[in-house]
Protein backbone atom coordinates (compact mmCIF):
# COMPACT_ATOMS: atom_id res chain seq x y z
CA UNK A 1 0.00 0.00 0.00
CA UNK A 2 1.35 3.95 -1.22
CA UNK A 3 -0.98 5.82 -0.02
CA UNK A 4 -4.31 5.23 2.00
CA UNK A 5 -7.45 6.67 0.93
CA UNK A 6 -10.03 4.53 -0.38
CA UNK A 7 -11.07 0.83 -0.50
CA UNK A 8 -9.23 1.24 -3.80
CA UNK A 9 -5.73 1.06 -2.02
CA UNK A 10 -6.23 -2.08 -0.30
CA UNK A 11 -4.75 -5.25 -1.66
CA UNK A 12 -7.60 -7.52 0.55
CA UNK A 13 -9.73 -6.38 3.42
CA UNK A 14 -9.41 -9.53 5.31
CA UNK A 15 -5.83 -10.10 5.55
CA UNK A 16 -6.07 -5.98 6.73
CA UNK A 17 -8.76 -6.37 9.13
CA UNK A 18 -7.33 -9.55 10.01
CA UNK A 19 -3.52 -7.42 10.66
CA UNK A 20 -5.54 -5.08 12.27
CA UNK A 21 -7.01 -7.46 15.20
CA UNK A 22 -3.36 -8.87 15.58
CA UNK A 23 -2.39 -5.33 16.51
CA UNK A 24 -4.94 -5.16 19.04
CA UNK A 25 -3.81 -8.49 20.48
CA UNK A 26 -0.07 -7.29 20.93
CA UNK A 27 -0.17 -3.39 20.09
CA UNK A 28 3.62 -2.89 20.86
CA UNK A 29 4.63 -5.72 18.68
CA UNK A 30 5.96 -4.09 16.25
CA UNK A 31 7.30 -0.98 18.06
CA UNK A 32 10.31 -0.59 16.07
CA UNK A 33 8.68 -0.94 12.65
CA UNK A 34 8.19 2.87 12.26
CA UNK A 35 11.60 3.89 14.23
CA UNK A 36 12.96 7.22 12.83
CA UNK A 37 10.25 7.39 10.47
CA UNK A 38 7.64 11.05 11.08
CA UNK A 39 3.93 10.94 11.07
CA UNK A 40 2.68 14.76 9.80
CA UNK A 41 -0.63 15.14 10.36
CA UNK A 42 -2.45 18.37 9.14
CA UNK A 43 -6.10 19.35 10.09
CA UNK A 44 -8.01 21.42 8.18
CA UNK A 45 -10.80 20.83 10.50
CA UNK A 46 -11.39 19.32 14.30
CA UNK A 47 -11.38 15.90 14.89
CA UNK A 48 -11.03 13.86 18.46
CA UNK A 49 -10.88 10.46 17.40
CA UNK A 50 -9.22 10.43 14.32
CA UNK A 51 -6.24 12.33 15.85
CA UNK A 52 -5.86 10.38 18.85
CA UNK A 53 -6.19 7.01 17.62
CA UNK A 54 -3.77 7.38 14.45
CA UNK A 55 -0.86 9.36 16.78
CA UNK A 56 -1.06 6.47 19.22
CA UNK A 57 -1.53 4.26 15.94
CA UNK A 58 1.47 5.60 15.06
CA UNK A 59 3.51 5.90 18.59
CA UNK A 60 2.63 2.00 18.91
CA UNK A 61 4.41 1.57 15.60
CA UNK A 62 7.30 3.74 17.35
CA UNK A 63 7.09 6.51 14.85
CA UNK A 64 7.10 9.81 15.57
CA UNK A 65 4.19 12.55 15.29
CA UNK A 66 3.95 16.35 14.25
CA UNK A 67 0.23 17.38 14.37
CA UNK A 68 -0.75 20.94 12.72
CA UNK A 69 -4.02 22.23 12.93
CA UNK A 70 -4.10 23.57 9.51
CA UNK A 71 -7.85 25.63 9.68
CA UNK A 72 -7.00 28.87 11.00
CA UNK A 73 -4.80 31.34 9.36
CA UNK A 74 -3.21 29.57 6.85
CA UNK A 75 -4.65 30.15 3.44
CA UNK A 76 -3.53 27.33 1.06
CA UNK A 77 -4.49 27.63 -2.72
CA UNK A 78 -5.37 25.15 -4.21
CA UNK A 79 -5.95 26.24 -7.91
CA UNK A 80 -3.62 25.45 -10.41
CA UNK A 81 -2.34 28.68 -12.42
CA UNK A 82 -3.58 30.86 -9.64
CA UNK A 83 -2.56 34.56 -9.42
CA UNK A 84 -2.07 34.52 -5.89
CA UNK A 85 -2.35 38.81 -5.34
CA UNK A 86 -5.28 38.01 -2.80
CA UNK A 87 -5.79 35.97 0.52
CA UNK A 88 -3.58 32.66 0.03
CA UNK A 89 0.30 33.18 0.54
CA UNK A 90 1.32 29.47 -0.02
CA UNK A 91 0.28 26.70 -2.93
CA UNK A 92 -0.13 23.24 -2.30
CA UNK A 93 2.50 22.59 -4.70
CA UNK A 94 5.11 23.89 -2.07
CA UNK A 95 3.35 23.02 0.60
CA UNK A 96 2.77 19.13 0.21
CA UNK A 97 6.34 19.06 -0.81
CA UNK A 98 8.25 21.21 1.73
CA UNK A 99 6.27 18.78 4.20
CA UNK A 100 7.40 15.89 2.50
CA UNK A 101 10.77 16.92 3.48
CA UNK A 102 9.66 16.71 7.37
CA UNK A 103 7.31 13.80 7.22
CA UNK A 104 7.74 10.17 5.84
CA UNK A 105 3.93 9.98 5.69
CA UNK A 106 1.17 12.32 5.53
CA UNK A 107 -2.28 12.27 6.97
CA UNK A 108 -4.95 14.90 5.94
CA UNK A 109 -8.04 15.63 7.52
CA UNK A 110 -10.86 17.97 5.27
CA UNK A 111 -13.97 18.23 5.11
CA UNK A 112 -16.80 19.58 2.13
CA UNK A 113 -17.86 22.96 1.29
CA UNK A 114 -21.33 21.23 1.07
CA UNK A 115 -22.28 24.13 -1.17
CA UNK A 116 -20.24 23.13 -4.70
CA UNK A 117 -21.28 19.22 -5.23
CA UNK A 118 -18.86 18.87 -8.12
CA UNK A 119 -15.88 20.53 -6.46
CA UNK A 120 -16.05 18.72 -3.43
CA UNK A 121 -16.69 15.29 -5.20
CA UNK A 122 -13.35 16.19 -6.50
CA UNK A 123 -12.14 15.60 -3.25
CA UNK A 124 -9.56 18.64 -3.86
CA UNK A 125 -7.54 19.09 -0.87
CA UNK A 126 -6.73 15.58 -0.66
CA UNK A 127 -6.12 14.60 -4.58
CA UNK A 128 -4.20 17.53 -3.82
CA UNK A 129 -2.22 16.25 -1.61
CA UNK A 130 -1.66 12.95 -3.49
CA UNK A 131 -0.54 14.76 -6.54
CA UNK A 132 2.33 17.23 -4.92
CA UNK A 133 3.61 15.19 -2.09
CA UNK A 134 6.28 12.96 -2.61
CA UNK A 135 5.96 10.80 0.90
CA UNK A 136 2.60 8.38 1.24
CA UNK A 137 -0.64 10.10 1.89
CA UNK A 138 -2.97 8.64 3.93
CA UNK A 139 -6.91 10.45 4.38
CA UNK A 140 -7.68 11.05 8.00
CA UNK A 141 -11.60 11.78 6.43
CA UNK A 142 -11.42 13.55 3.03
CA UNK A 143 -14.54 15.64 1.62
CA UNK A 144 -16.00 12.30 0.32
CA UNK A 145 -14.85 8.98 1.96
CA UNK A 146 -13.52 8.24 5.55
CA UNK A 147 -11.61 4.72 5.00
CA UNK A 148 -10.04 4.33 8.48
CA UNK A 149 -13.47 4.83 10.07
CA UNK A 150 -14.73 2.44 7.20
CA UNK A 151 -11.94 0.03 8.11
CA UNK A 152 -12.86 0.48 12.08
CA UNK A 153 -16.55 -0.28 10.90
CA UNK A 154 -15.24 -3.51 8.86
CA UNK A 155 -13.29 -4.73 11.73
CA UNK A 156 -15.94 -4.12 14.77
CA UNK A 157 -18.65 -5.94 12.61
CA UNK A 158 -16.04 -8.55 12.36
CA UNK A 159 -15.71 -8.94 16.11
CA UNK A 160 -19.47 -9.15 17.13
CA UNK A 161 -21.11 -10.78 14.45
CA UNK A 162 -23.11 -13.88 15.61
CA UNK A 163 -23.21 -15.14 12.03
CA UNK A 164 -21.39 -15.25 9.24
CA UNK A 165 -23.38 -13.84 6.87
CA UNK A 166 -24.83 -10.51 9.16
CA UNK A 167 -27.66 -8.29 8.48
CA UNK A 168 -25.92 -4.67 8.23
CA UNK A 169 -28.48 -1.76 8.07
CA UNK A 170 -27.07 2.04 7.64
CA UNK A 171 -29.84 4.14 8.75
CA UNK A 172 -30.07 8.13 8.38
CA UNK A 173 -31.07 9.24 11.54
CA UNK A 174 -31.82 13.13 12.22
CA UNK A 175 -29.16 16.04 13.23
CA UNK A 176 -29.74 20.19 13.38
CA UNK A 177 -26.67 20.51 10.95
CA UNK A 178 -26.12 19.60 7.82
CA UNK A 179 -23.48 16.99 7.73
CA UNK A 180 -20.77 15.71 4.49
CA UNK A 181 -21.57 12.16 2.92
CA UNK A 182 -18.44 10.51 3.61
CA UNK A 183 -18.64 8.12 6.36
CA UNK A 184 -21.80 7.01 4.78
CA UNK A 185 -20.34 6.78 1.39
CA UNK A 186 -17.15 5.38 2.74
CA UNK A 187 -19.26 2.54 5.03
CA UNK A 188 -21.11 1.17 2.03
CA UNK A 189 -18.11 1.46 -0.33
CA UNK A 190 -16.31 -1.48 2.45
CA UNK A 191 -18.83 -3.01 4.14
CA UNK A 192 -20.27 -4.08 0.36
CA UNK A 193 -16.73 -6.56 -0.19
CA UNK A 194 -17.26 -7.08 3.94
CA UNK A 195 -19.49 -10.60 3.58
CA UNK A 196 -22.42 -9.03 5.49
CA UNK A 197 -25.55 -8.56 3.92
CA UNK A 198 -26.04 -4.52 3.34
CA UNK A 199 -29.29 -2.27 3.61
CA UNK A 200 -29.48 0.98 3.79
CA UNK A 201 -32.95 3.53 4.82
CA UNK A 202 -33.16 6.92 5.01
CA UNK A 203 -36.69 8.99 3.95
CA UNK A 204 -36.53 10.27 0.70
CA UNK A 205 -34.32 12.42 -0.78
CA UNK A 206 -31.30 11.77 1.20
CA UNK A 207 -30.47 8.71 -1.58
CA UNK A 208 -26.30 8.80 -1.62
CA UNK A 209 -24.15 9.40 -4.87
CA UNK A 210 -24.45 6.41 -7.13
CA UNK A 211 -20.84 6.23 -7.48
CA UNK A 212 -20.71 4.66 -4.09
CA UNK A 213 -24.53 3.09 -3.21
CA UNK A 214 -25.32 1.58 -6.86
CA UNK A 215 -26.53 -1.89 -6.25
CA UNK A 216 -27.16 -1.51 -2.49
CA UNK A 217 -30.65 -1.57 -1.85
CA UNK A 218 -32.84 0.77 -0.23
CA UNK A 219 -35.52 0.26 1.85
CA UNK A 220 -37.30 3.68 2.42
CA UNK A 221 -39.55 2.45 5.77
CA UNK A 222 -36.92 2.25 8.50
CA UNK A 223 -39.23 -0.24 10.60
CA UNK A 224 -39.17 -2.10 8.24
CA UNK A 225 -35.16 -1.92 7.38
CA UNK A 226 -34.64 -2.82 10.63
CA UNK A 227 -36.41 -6.21 10.95
CA UNK A 228 -33.63 -8.53 11.70
CA UNK A 229 -30.84 -6.57 11.68
CA UNK A 230 -27.57 -8.16 13.73
CA UNK A 231 -26.23 -4.51 13.29
CA UNK A 232 -27.72 -1.31 13.76
CA UNK A 233 -25.07 1.68 11.75
CA UNK A 234 -26.66 5.26 12.55
CA UNK A 235 -25.52 7.88 10.97
CA UNK A 236 -26.82 11.68 9.39
CA UNK A 237 -25.58 12.81 6.47
CA UNK A 238 -26.88 16.01 4.28
CA UNK A 239 -28.48 15.41 0.89
CA UNK A 240 -26.46 14.80 -1.72
CA UNK A 241 -29.30 15.17 -4.68
CA UNK A 242 -30.39 18.57 -2.94
CA UNK A 243 -26.52 18.93 -2.35
CA UNK A 244 -25.62 19.88 1.48
CA UNK A 245 -29.43 20.43 2.27
CA UNK A 246 -31.69 19.59 5.56
CA UNK A 247 -34.98 17.86 4.16
CA UNK A 248 -35.67 16.13 6.79
CA UNK A 249 -35.55 16.46 10.52
CA UNK A 250 -38.41 14.23 11.55
CA UNK A 251 -37.49 12.69 15.18
CA UNK A 252 -39.13 9.35 14.06
CA UNK A 253 -36.02 8.98 12.25
CA UNK A 254 -34.61 8.23 15.56
CA UNK A 255 -33.29 5.18 17.14
CA UNK A 256 -34.79 4.15 19.85
CA UNK A 257 -35.08 1.38 22.67
CA UNK A 258 -38.42 0.27 20.68
CA UNK A 259 -36.64 0.20 17.50
CA UNK A 260 -34.04 -1.91 18.47
CA UNK A 261 -36.47 -4.90 19.61
CA UNK A 262 -37.27 -5.06 15.85
CA UNK A 263 -33.59 -6.38 15.12
CA UNK A 264 -31.75 -9.98 15.92
CA UNK A 265 -30.38 -8.77 19.47
CA UNK A 266 -28.32 -6.06 16.97
CA UNK A 267 -25.75 -4.08 18.32
CA UNK A 268 -25.69 -0.48 17.55
CA UNK A 269 -22.82 1.20 15.86
CA UNK A 270 -22.01 5.26 15.35
CA UNK A 271 -19.01 6.67 14.64
CA UNK A 272 -19.25 9.09 16.62
CA UNK A 273 -19.32 12.24 17.86
CA UNK A 274 -23.03 11.39 18.45
CA UNK A 275 -25.64 14.00 19.37
CA UNK A 276 -27.82 12.57 21.89
CA UNK A 277 -31.25 11.99 22.16
CA UNK A 278 -31.54 13.08 18.50
CA UNK A 279 -30.25 10.38 16.75
CA UNK A 280 -29.97 8.04 19.50
CA UNK A 281 -32.11 7.78 22.75
CA UNK A 282 -30.35 7.38 26.09
CA UNK A 283 -31.35 4.02 26.47
CA UNK A 284 -29.83 2.44 23.39
CA UNK A 285 -26.77 4.16 23.78
CA UNK A 286 -26.16 3.01 27.14
CA UNK A 287 -27.22 -0.30 26.80
CA UNK A 288 -25.04 -3.24 26.50
CA UNK A 289 -25.89 -3.55 22.66
CA UNK A 290 -24.38 -0.29 22.41
CA UNK A 291 -20.57 -0.76 20.93
CA UNK A 292 -19.75 2.75 20.09
CA UNK A 293 -16.76 3.21 22.98
CA UNK A 294 -15.41 -0.49 21.61
CA UNK A 295 -15.62 1.06 18.30
CA UNK A 296 -13.64 4.19 19.03
CA UNK A 297 -11.29 1.74 20.47
CA UNK A 298 -10.56 0.19 17.38
CA UNK A 299 -9.79 3.37 15.38
CA UNK A 300 -6.16 2.55 16.91
CA UNK A 301 -5.68 -1.01 15.35
CA UNK A 302 -6.83 0.27 11.93
CA UNK A 303 -4.49 2.79 11.75
CA UNK A 304 -1.90 0.46 13.19
CA UNK A 305 -2.91 -1.74 10.25
CA UNK A 306 -3.01 0.77 7.74
CA UNK A 307 0.49 2.34 8.82
CA UNK A 308 2.54 -0.81 9.10
CA UNK A 309 1.30 -1.76 5.72
CA UNK A 310 2.58 1.71 4.38
CA UNK A 311 5.55 1.74 6.55
CA UNK A 312 6.52 -2.09 5.10
CA UNK A 313 5.82 -1.50 1.66
CA UNK A 314 6.34 1.89 0.56
CA UNK A 315 8.86 2.96 2.84
N1 LIG B 1 -15.40 9.43 13.87
C1 LIG B 1 -14.52 10.44 13.73
O1 LIG B 1 -13.89 10.62 12.69
O2 LIG B 1 -14.36 11.21 14.84
P1 LIG B 1 -13.54 12.58 14.91
O3 LIG B 1 -14.33 13.58 14.09
O4 LIG B 1 -13.50 12.93 16.35
O5 LIG B 1 -12.19 12.34 14.32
Amino acid sequence: MKSFTSFSDIADLSSLVQDALACKKAPLSFSSLGQHKTLVMLFFNPSLRTRLSTEKAALNLGMQVISMNADQGWNLEFEDGAIMNAGSAEHVREAAAVISQYADVIGIRTFPSLKDRDKDYADQVLNSFLRYARVPVISLESAIRHPLQSLTDVLTVEEYKKTSRPKVVLTWAPHPRALPQAVPNSFVEWMRHAGVDLLITHPQGYELAPEFAAGIPVEYDQNKALEGADFVYAKNWSSYLQYGQILNQDPDWQITRQKMERTNDARFMHCLPVRRNVIVEDAVLDSASSVVIEQAGNRTYAAMAVLKSILTNAL
